[in-house]
C-alpha cells in the first residue's frame, strides 16, 4: 500500500531540505517542511566520520519538521553524480527487447563499466507504425547511491527511492499536464546549474554544469576584496541590480551568470535542432540562485523568452495557518516537493 505520507528529501551541498507531504486526500497537502545549512564536507565526503555527521544534522532536522513515523522518505542524487540521455533512434522494441538496447547505448554514454550502474528509464513514446521508441534514460554509480543508503543507514533512515533532482523539479513544476507548454527549467544551485527541458511532462533533454550559486559568491569576494559572509549578504541584497552600488556586484556576477545563461542558449539550440516542431514557450528558475535580485529580468532580457520564478507549492494543498510568507521564496524547496509529491 502507498504511504500515506512521502516525505521529500534534497541533500543539496548549501542546504539540506525536507518537505513532508500528506497524500490521504485527492491533492497532497503539506503536513510541514524545514531546511538547515548543510554541514562541510558532508555528504560530500567519502571518509565515515563526516557521513555520519551530515546523517545526524539529517535525522535533527525530520525530528525538528515532526516527520511522521510511517512516512517513506525519497531522496535525489545530484545531477552531476549522475548520466542521462534520452536516446531516440531505438526502433520499436517490446520491453524486452527495451532492456538489452538500453543497455547497450548506456556503454556509448556512461563513462563506467555499464555493471557499475544503476540503469532507470522511462518510455517517452513507442509508435509501430513510425518503427521508433524514445526513451529518456538515467544511470546511476551504485557506489554513490551506496554511500546515500549507507549514510542515511546511519540514523536508521531508509529511502523508498532515489530519484535525479531534475525529475523531482519536473514533477514539481510541470506535472504531467499535457497542455504546459515546453518548458526550460534551469536549477540555479549552490555548486551547479542544472537544465531540463520538459515537455507534456516529460524530460527530453538534460544538462548540469560546475556554476553555481557558490561560485558567485566567491566572485565577489575576489572582485571586491570581501569575507565570504559579507560577499554572500551583498550577492542576496543587491545580485544583478545594475543601479546599485555603483553597479559593483553586478559587475562581479556577470561575467558568471552569462556562462549559465550561454549554456541555456546551447540548451535550447540543440533541443529546437532535434525538435523543430516543438518550441520552448517559457523559461522556469529555481532552486535557491533563483532568489537572486534581477535575475528574471536579466535570464529574460538575455534568452529573450518568458522566464518565470519557479512556484513548488502549486499542485499543494496548503492549511489557513502556514503563513504565505513562509512559502513565498521557497525556490529552493522544489526537489524536496518534487521528491515528496512521488507516489509509488
Ligand atoms: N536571496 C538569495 N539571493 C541570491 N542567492 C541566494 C539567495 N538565497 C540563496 N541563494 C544561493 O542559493 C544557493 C543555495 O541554493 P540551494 O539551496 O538550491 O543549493 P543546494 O541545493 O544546497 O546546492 P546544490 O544543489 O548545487 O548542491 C547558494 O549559493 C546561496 O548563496
Ligand atoms: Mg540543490
Amino acid at each position: 500500500m502507498a504511504a500515506e505520507y512521502v516525505t521529500g528529501l534534497d541533500i543539496g551541498s548549501f542546504s539540506i531540505k525536507a518537505v513532508v507531504l500528506s497524500h490521504k486526500g485527492k491533492v497532497p497537502k503539506l503536513f510541514s517542511f524545514g531546511s538547515i545549512v548543510a554541514p562541510q564536507p558532508g555528504i560530500f565526503s567519502d571518509a565515515e566520520p563526516d557521513l555520519e555527521i551530515a546523517a545526524k544534522a539529517i535525522k535533527n532536522l525530520l525530528i525538528s519538521i515532526k516527520v511522521p513515523s510511517g512516512s517513506s522518505i525519497v531522496i535525489a542524487l545530484p545531477e552531476s553524480k549522475i548520466f542521462t540521455r534520452v536516446i531516440t533512434d531505438l526502433p520499436f522494441l517490446t520491453d524486452e527487447e527495451l532492456v538489452s538496447a538500453i543497455h547497450y547505448s548506456a556503454e556509448e554514454f556512461v563513462p563506467l563499466p555499464v555493471d557499475q550502474v544503476n540503469l532507470y528509464w522511462q518510455v517517452i513514446s513507442r509508435s509501430k507504425q513510425h518503427n521508433n521508441t524514445q526513451v529518456f534514460v538515467v544511470a546511476s554509480p551504485k557506489n554513490t547511491v551506496n554511500k546515500y543508503l549507507k549514510t542515511l543507514a546511519y540514523v536508521d533512515l531508509h529511502p523508498s527511492a532515489l530519484e535525479t533532482e531534475l525529475i523531482a523539479d519536473a514533477r514539481a513544476l510541470v506535472g504531467n499536464n499535457p497542455f504546459t507548454p515546453t518548458t526550460l527549467i534551469i536549477q540555479l544551485g549552490a555548486t551547479s546549474s542544472d537544465y531540463a527541458v520538459v515537455s507534456k511532462g516529460v524530460i527530453l533533454l538534460t544538462r548540469s554544469i560546475a556554476t553555481g550559486g557558490m561560485a558567485l559568491t566567491r566572485s565577489i569576494c575576489q572582485y571586491l576584496n570581501f569575507e565570504p559572509t559579507q560577499a554572500e549578504e551583498y550577492k542576496k541584497a543587491y545580485g544583478l541590480l545594475e543601479d546599485q552600488l555603483g553597479g559593483k556586484i553586478y559587475q562581479a556576477l556577470k561575467p558568471l551568470v552569462d556562462i549559465i545563461i550561454s549554456e541555456a542558449s546551447r540548451v535550447i539550440q540543440s533541443f529546437q535542432t532535434q525538435n523543430p516542431q516543438n518550441h520552448i514557450k517559457r523559461v522556469v528558475l529555481t532552486g535557491g540562485g533563483a532568489k537572486l535580485p534581477g535575475v528574471v529580468g536579466y535570464f529574460a532580457n538575455t534568452l529573450g523568452l518568458e522566464v518565470q520564478e519557479a512556484d513548488p507549492w502549486q499542485f499543494i494543498e496548503k492549511d489557513s495557518n502556514v503563513s504565505p510568507k513562509l512559502l513565498e521564496n521557497g525556490m529552493h524547496y522544489t526537489v524536496a516537493v518534487g521528491l515528496a509529491l512521488r507516489q509509488e
